[in-house]
């Protein structure tokens, strides 16, 4: 029973790369388990701050890196991130699923005209091939990594993967400009003799590893809310986000996963395309950009921001079976003179406080707020007060903003952080 999961409440974002790598020294190793380079881990080490897309952020940390079946890798990417490791003096440690499947230039392109044929309806993706590579496994004409190491292999996948795109860029998209095809193969190629040292079975040596006492950390990409069966589809991502597809993804069983740590912002954010009921497109939501500094860390696009929604994050705490609660950002509410929560939806004239079907109710939901006390009169010192002695030193009415979320969510906060770095975390009982 060696296995934790950190997965996102919300629509990602939640913080949860500075978590992984606050917590990866209490592990053996750290494993991404789906999306892809669409995720941007950003995690600051004294004054540097770090942006990871496919490596695990434990990386580091000394942790052995997994990078499992699940995952969507752009190689191209990933040993970019392994030459930029070894520049600033990291020796990753890094074991990449041979099942995993291969994001290539096909894929970003093929994101990237769907998006342009949606309109006004597109998803808002990141434009980094996501889509179409799960769409691509799905039909079983992708490409696993373990293929590009056998080039004859490669050729033929590629081959027929590079017409089917061709025939569909030209007749759907009206697009010609197709990359070379042998450029294209010679790239992968180097990709796979570059990455074999790392390529393996992902699956055995996690159960190895877990087996002989080993712990491992799953670390979440993106969020639930954007989870594509259980989000806000179509406005969502094109994997499983929940706790749930750590195992898929990576090959240890779910009986080997003793906890389900759930993150969530203390407000809510958003980016691309989609419902977000308790979106403040005022002052508030604008001072949440500023102060929470909310402009994502793959696109740069700013977020749309607005108060904690319990309903989302309560049905998100219900999916992945999370057992205890971070809560992140906290320190971007302390300008508040009030704080609102939403507690419930009212739809169509009805109050409720589970999560809609479809992503047009969503849509439809006017958020039921809650006001609470801020805590702006208290000044900053009281976090390294708590840090010494305890919550008891933390504001009355922040207490309370912690006591009344948990009893929205169902769920015990255990651990708050309230800053970007390492150090900026109080631990309220966390269990790992
Ligand atoms: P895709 O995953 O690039 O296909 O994008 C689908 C949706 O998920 C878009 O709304 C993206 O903005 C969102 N998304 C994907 N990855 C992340 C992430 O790491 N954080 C927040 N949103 C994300």
């Amino acid at each position: 029973m060696s296995g934790a999961v950190i997965v996102g409440l919300q629509w990602g974002d939640e913080g949860k790369g500075k978590l992984v790598d606050l917590f990866a020294p209490k592990f053996d190793a750290v494993a991404r388990f789906q999306g892809g380079s669409n995720a941007g881990h950003t995690v600051v080490i004294g004054d540097e701050k770090r942006v990871f897309h496919v490596m695990p952020s434990g990386a580091l940390q000394g942790r052995l890196c997994i990078v499992g079946s699940g995952v969507a890798v752009d190689t191209g990417i990933l040993l970019e991130e392994l030459s930029t490791l070894e520049g600033a003096g990291v020796k990753p440690k890094l074991l990449l699923s041979g099942r995993a499947q291969v994001t290539t230039r096909l894929h970003r392109i093929h994101d990237g005209l769907e998006e342009a044929r949606r309109g006004s309806g597109a998803v808002g993706t990141t434009r980094r091939g996501i889509g179409p590579t799960y769409s691509d496994r799905a039909l079983r004409v992708g490409l696993k990594v373990a293929d590009l190491l056998e080039p004859d292999i490669l050729e033929d996948r590629l081959r027929v993967l590079y017409e089917l795109k061709k025939k569909i860029f030209k007749e759907v998209y009206g697009y010609t400009d197709m990359p070379d095809f042998d450029g294209l193969y010679d790239e992968l190629l180097d990709h796979g003799r570059r990455l074999r040292g790392y390529i393996g079975k992902v699956e055995y040596e996690l159960n190895r590893l877990v087996s002989s006492g080993g712990r491992v950390l799953f670390e979440g990409a993106q969020g639930t809310l954007l989870d594509v069966d259980y989000g806000t589809y179509p406005y969502s991502t094109s994997s499983n986000t929940v706790a749930a597809a750590s195992s898929v993804g990576t090959g240890l069983p779910p009986n080997r996963i003793s906890h389900v740590v759930g993150v969530a912002k203390a407000y809510t954010t958003r980016v691309g395309s989609g419902p977000f009921p308790t979106e403040d497109k005022g002052e508030h939501g604008s001072i949440l950009r500023d102060l929470g500094k909310e402009y994502g860390s793959t696109t740069g696009r700013p977020r749309r921001c607005g108060w904690f929604d319990a309903v989302i994050v309560r049905y998100a705490a219900m999916l992945n079976g999370a057992d205890q609660i971070i809560l992140t950002k906290l320190d971007v509410l302390s300008d508040f003179e009030k704080i609102k929560v939403a507690t419930a939806y009212r739809i169509d004239g009805e109050e409720t406080d589970e999560m809609p079907l479809t992503a047009e109710e969503l849509d439809r939901a006017k958020p039921v707020y809650e006001e609470l006390e801020g805590w702006r009169s208290y000044g900053y010192g009281f976090w390294r007060k708590a840090r010494e002695e305890g919550e008891d030193a933390l504001p009355k009415p922040l207490r309370g903003y912690l006591a009344r979320l948990e009893e929205l969510i169902g769920v015990q906060i255990r651990g708050v952080s309230y800053g970007p770095s390492r150090e900026e975390f109080l631990d309220l009982g966390l269990e790992l």
